[in-house]
Order: C-alpha cells, then sequence, then structure tokens
C-alpha cells in the first residue's frame, strides 16, 4: 500500500510540476490500448547462429573487432541484444571447408562398441562463442545436429543424405545405430556442461527432407518420432531432462508442419516445434500445443544490402522486421532466429559482414535488436486495440512487468500514437523509452512524453519504433 500511494503522489508532483512550469503537453494522435487480458504466447527469444565454421571467422578478427562483433550481436545496451544462440553439432570426421568437426570423427567399432570420443575444447569455436553470449546475458543454447557421423547411416557419409541406421526402412549390415547417436548427442552436451555453458535445447536433424552436399540426413516425421523415442530417455538417464527436444528444422513451415502428425508417438519428450522459412515462410500457428520457433531464414543468395529500406528488398532491414512480425504475430512463434550472426562473403546470408578486421552491420541486425532487446525470454505476448491501420503492432509484458509495444510503419508518412494499458494488473505508466530504428538510425533512443500514463509518441514514416511503458516503484494503480 505503501508503494501504492507513493506512486500516486509521485504521478500527482508530476503533474503539478509540469503544470507550474507551463509543461502540460496536448496529447494528440490515435490511441492504441494494450490489453492485460488478452494473452497470447510466451516468447523464447531471438537469436541466430555461428556454425559451419563461422565461429572461426570471427575468431580471426582482432581482439578488439571480436569484441565488436559478440557485442553488436548480444549486448543488451549496445547491440542487438540476442537471446538464443543455435550452434551446429558437427558429424565430419575432418575440418576442412567449413565442416564441422565430430566429437568421435572415428568409428569405435560398431553400435555397441565402447565409444571413442573426443573434445578438442573449440567445437570450431563456437564453445568460445557461446561463452561470449552467456557473458552478455543469453541463456538459451539450442544444440543442433546436421547429420549423424557417415557410419551410423546408409550411406556411410555425414553428407549426400542417407538415414540413421536402425529407424524403420534403414537396415545396415553395422546394425542399429540410435542408442549410439542419442548417447552421441548427451556427451556433446556433456562436454559443454563440463565448460560451463548449459545446452538448453537439442535437434537431432536439420531440413531432413534435403539431400544436399554438405552434411544431411533424411528423416520422416515417424523416423523422428522413434528416434526421439530413444532420445528422451537417453536424455532422462543421464540427468539432463531439462534439455529439451527440438524437432524437425524442416525447410519450410508448411513441411513442417505436415510431419505434426507423424511425430504424435513421441509428443510427451517434444519441448519445441522447430520450422525454417525457405521453401515456406510462418503463414499461420502451426496446429500444436508445444511453443514453436522459426529456427532458420535468410536471404542467401542476395547482393549485400546493409539499407534498412530502399525499395522492400529481401536483404533490407524492414523486410526482416516485417518477415519477424509475420512469424510472431500471425504465426504464433515463440522464438525467430536468422540463419547466421557474422560472416565473410558478399551475400545477405548473415546480419553481420566481416572483411578482412572490419565489421559491417546490415539494418537487418537493428531489425532484430528491435525485437529481441525490447521483447526479453519470459515476455508474454498481448492484444492491442485501436492501432492506426498505417502501423504494425505488437505488444508483450515482459518479465519485469514493463510494456514493450513495437511498431512498423512502412508507410510513406510518420504517425503519432498514445499508448495505454488496460485489463487486470493494468498500470499508469510513470515513464516510458523509445527506439527508434530507420535508414539513419540504428537502435536510438528518441523522444518519448508520459502524460497521465499515456506515453505518446510519433513513428516515423518507414521505421520501427518500439515504447517500453514502465512503472516506478513496480505496483499496480488500476
Ligand atoms: C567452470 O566453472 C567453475 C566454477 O566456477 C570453474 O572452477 C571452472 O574453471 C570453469 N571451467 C571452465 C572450463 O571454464
Ligand atoms: C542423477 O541425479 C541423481 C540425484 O541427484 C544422482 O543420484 C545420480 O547419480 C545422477 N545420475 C547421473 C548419471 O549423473
Ligand atoms: C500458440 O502456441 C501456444 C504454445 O506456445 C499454444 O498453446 C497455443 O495453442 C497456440 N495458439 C494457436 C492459436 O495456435
Ligand atoms: C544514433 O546513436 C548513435 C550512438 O549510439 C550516434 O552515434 C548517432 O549519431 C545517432 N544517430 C542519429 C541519427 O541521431
Amino acid at each position: 500500500m505503501v508503494t501504492r500511494f507513493l506512486t500516486i503522489a509521485a504521478v500527482f508532483l508530476q503533474a503539478a510540476l509540469m503544470a507550474r512550469a507551463g509543461l502540460t503537453r496536448r496529447q494528440s494522435g490515435t490511441t492504441v490500448t494494450v490489453n492485460l487480458d488478452q494473452t497470447y504466447q510466451t516468447i523464447d527469444g531471438f537469436g541466430c547462429s555461428e556454425a559451419f565454421q563461422r565461429a572461426v571467422q570471427m575468431s580471426k578478427l582482432t581482439e578488439d573487432q571480436q569484441q565488436h562483433v559478440l557485442d553488436l550481436l548480444f549486448s543488451t545496451t549496445n547491440g542487438a541484444g540476442m537471446s538464443i544462440l543455435r550452434n551446429g553439432i558437427g558429424s565430419s570426421p575432418d575440418m576442412s571447408s567449413d565442416h564441422m568437426v565430430s566429437i568421435q570423427p572415428t568409428n569405435p567399432g560398431g553400435p555397441t562398441s565402447e565409444p571413442k570420443y573426443v573434445w578438442d575444447g573449440s567445437d570450431n569455436k563456437q564453445l568460445w562463442v557461446s561463452q561470449e553470449a552467456i557473458k552478455r546475458g543469453v541463456k538459451t543454447i539450442y544444440a543442433n545436429a546436421w547429420s549423424a557421423p557417415g557410419y551410423m547411416k546408409t550411406n556411410g557419409n555425414d553428407a549426400n543424405g542417407g538415414t540413421l541406421c536402425g529407424v524403420s526402412g534403414a537396415t545396415c549390415a553395422s546394425g542399429d545405430w540410435k542408442q549410439a547417436f542419442a548417447d552421441y548427442l548427451v556427451q556433446y552436451i556433456k562436454f559443454y556442461q563440463e565448460a560451463n555453458v548449459t545446452i538448453t535445447h537439442v535437434g537431432f536433424i536439420n531440413e531432413p527432407e534435403l539431400t544436399t552436399s554438405y552434411a544431411s540426413m533424411r528423416f520422416s516425421g515417424s523416423q523422428a518420432a522413434e528416434f526421439i523415442n530413444v532420445l528422451g530417455p537417453t536424455l532422462e538417464k543421464a540427468n539432463l531432462s531439462s534439455v529439451g527436444i527440438n524437432c524437425c528444422d524442416a525447410e519450410g513451415w508448411n513441411s513442417q508442419a505436415g510431419m505434426l502428425g507423424q511425430l504424435n508417438s513421441a509428443d510427451k519428450y517434444i519441448s519445441t516445434i522447430t520450422a525454417h522459412s525457405y521453401t515456406s515462410s510462418p503463414g499461420g500457428p502451426m496446429n500444436t500445443r508445444h511453443r514453436v520457433w522459426q529456427t532458420e531464414a535468410a536471404d542467401l543468395n542476395g547482393a549485400w544490402q546493409g539499407a534498412w529500406f530502399s525499395g522492400g528488398g529481401p536483404g533490407e532491414g524492414m523486410t526482416w522486421a516485417n518477415n519477424i512480425y509475420q512469424a510472431i504475430v500471425n504465426a504464433n512463434a515463440s522464438g525467430y532466429l536468422h540463419w547466421i550472426g557474422a560472416q565473410t562473403g558478399v551475400t545477405n546470408s548473415k546480419l553481420i559482414r566481416i572483411d578482412g578486421n572490419t565489421v559491417t552491420p546490415a539494418k537487418r541486425l537493428w531489425a532484430f535488436g528491435q525485437w529481441s532487446r525490447n521483447v526479453r525470454p519470459g515476455a508474454v505476448r498481448l492484444g492491442v486495440q485501436g492501432a492506426p491501420s498505417s502501423l504494425r503492432t505488437a505488444a508483450f509484458r515482459n518479465v519485469d512487468g514493463s510494456i514493450a509495444v513495437l511498431f512498423i510503419n512502412s508507410g510513406g508518412s510518420a504517425a503519432s500514437v498514445q499508448v495505454s494499458v488496460t485489463g487486470e494488473g493494468a498500470f499508469a505508466a510513470t515513464s516510458a523509452d523509445a527506439f527508434v530504428t530507420d535508414n539513419t538510425r540504428d537502435f536510438n533512443a528518441t523522444e518519448v512524453s508520459v502524460e497521465g500514463g499515456v506515453g505518446s509518441v510519433s513513428v516515423p514514416a518507414r521505421a520501427m519504433l518500439s515504447v517500453i511503458l514502465k512503472q516506478e516503484g513496480g505496483d499496480t494503480l488500476v
């Protein structure tokens, strides 16, 4: 009660002071109301990957530039504040080109032979990136195998498709490798654990409907379910049941949706449904009780585009702000990951380009920053009423009680809005922050006024702007 009175007193005092100083502002613009009674999915976060030796490329920068690029990706004060890192669990016997090295590069002799695990303390520098991400606040690490090692597969190679020996329809002279592959994944998690990195999610396939010249392994949904029914108990026996099983990183949203029925027999072991955006992007909610993440999207081959907006092309920042909106608001996703964070080369497949010792972020990075820095893990998406139709609007309640309201203005004129909160537990904001991203600004603080618990801002043309409503003292007023 004391805080309640103090907060009320503070509001009156502020109003009185503003009136005395002649500062009372006329509020104008459309009223946008965030409704705490209308709750949707919980958000796990936003992220990227440094798999396929992209982490090695980062490690070749000078130490200053390494810290700079890590800050750009993961810092919540001067970067995009990414909250999920996706690592590749290696399956290759070597490290040539961009191969991800296996923790058991040679066949131990058969599926029931004593394993011959090796740990080089680097994992193609992914361990280092993980540790640096954790230092900057990342808590969600998704370790994902593209394939099992070749000797566990029907084609004897970790590349070029093939299937895990022992799942239905895949019999091999060498025997059934399901348990050995589950043990392998558990051992990978333990190596990280010994280096103080907690892997929170594990996946065992990537784009299982695709055969490619790099690490790849074919699986149907029912083969995936069969393997999950081995992996689940194996994690439990190793006291790792807190590690969530993700499945199946299909090439597209629709193809993943099509696999869901076949996963039913392993439902109790599944944590998160994961899908990529290549053959189809997130169009609508998946029919599942599980959280859903979009785990890989990129403009893979487009020529480097650093701008926020120039004509609506696939590499532009605002395009990505909208892609994320589509997944989170229209398709009920709880996580959204870009393919690569930082990498060399001249395409848009990454958010940050490394060229020699130069590090250049595209505005795509700041599109992720708008979502990731303002919508923190554990946030719950909320309903919003009254937003002008020229804006795309999304609202969230963060775990710290703050309300984040994100606006994307793809149109050519600015829009003034007043943001208020209603519903059970609603509060009259006493302060607010606002951040804007556009062609000239990355993630810059911008003016927001708070009066009578309502935040007022102008959303510039072709910009993304977020308002974070806060209440000092943390008590509710309404
Ligand atoms: C892990 O943490 C423990 C306890 O803080 C520390 O003693 C150990 O050196 C750390 N290990 C690594 C590989 O960083
Ligand atoms: C799992 O945890 C239990 C209880 O903490 C302990 O008794 C057991 O030895 C652990 N098992 C493994 C494989 O670490
Ligand atoms: C959205 O996802 C959650 C799980 O995160 C699920 O419980 C809910 O039913 C989904 N909503 C819709 C409309 O599919
Ligand atoms: C945005 O903020 C950065 C510092 O974070 C500053 O250097 C830059 O000038 C600002 N841009 C604009 C357009 O205000």
